[in-house]
């Protein structure tokens, strides 16, 4: 049964993301960091990406037994993400990912990350700039390239995950509970 929720963030989108999954699950979130939770126990990992990985998750699944990963970027969330997250990270068919926008904000990154970010963002803007048709998450994503900083077009896609929990939770044996102990 999933147990906690571990999450790792720098500008806090995952953050948020493992708290409205927690609220809405009643299940606790942790910073990953330091958070002390026994080996092995079941959890949802809830990362952002970098550079195409999803941060933290290879030491986490050393720990912990990932039953979900969420990964969140600040592109537009493609199907063809899951295929990647999976080769990338080895995880098996019984591991679920979900593919998240998240926010974009340069003032939150340790300096050593600004220089290439300035790049990657020039590279994003010369993509998608002056292109008709773009999607909402697209048009996001342009805005946190173009400014440095950036909202995801929804943070409604954490929603899938927690349907998702739900969904794995046994049903509650209600004979059960009237047997005497
Ligand atoms: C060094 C670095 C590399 C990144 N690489 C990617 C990437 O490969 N794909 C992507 O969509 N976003 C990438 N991002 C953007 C973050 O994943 C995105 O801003 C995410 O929402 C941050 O999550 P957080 O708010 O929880 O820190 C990168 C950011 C940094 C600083």
């Amino acid at each position: 049964m999933i147990s906690a929720i571990i999450y790792t963030s720098t500008s806090g989108s995952c953050e948020y993301y493992a708290r409205e999954m927690s609220r809405k699950l009643a299940i606790p979130c942790y910073d990953v960091k330091n958070c002390g939770l026994p080996k092995g126990m079941e959890v949802v990992f809830i990362g952002w990406l970098m550079n195409g990985k999803v941060s933290g998750l290879d030491a986490a699944m050393k720990d912990y037994d990932v039953k979900g990963v969420v990964q969140v970027g600040m592109g537009a969330p493609t199907d063809a993400q899951e295929k990647v997250c999976r080769s990338k990270h080895g995880l098996g068919a019984d591991v679920k990912v979900f593919s998240l926008q998240g926010r974009f904000d340069m003032d939150k990154l340790p300096v050593y990350f600004k220089p290439v970010m300035k790049m990657v963002n020039k590279s994003i803007v010369a993509r998608l700039e002056g292109k008709s048709n773009l999607s909402d998450a697209d048009k996001a994503t342009l805005q946190m390239a173009k400014t440095g900083k950036g909202e995801p077009a929804t943070w409604d896609g954490i929603n899938a995950a927690i349907d998702w929990v739900k969904e794995t939770r046994e049903p509650l044996d209600v004979m059960k509970w009237h047997e005497p102990t």
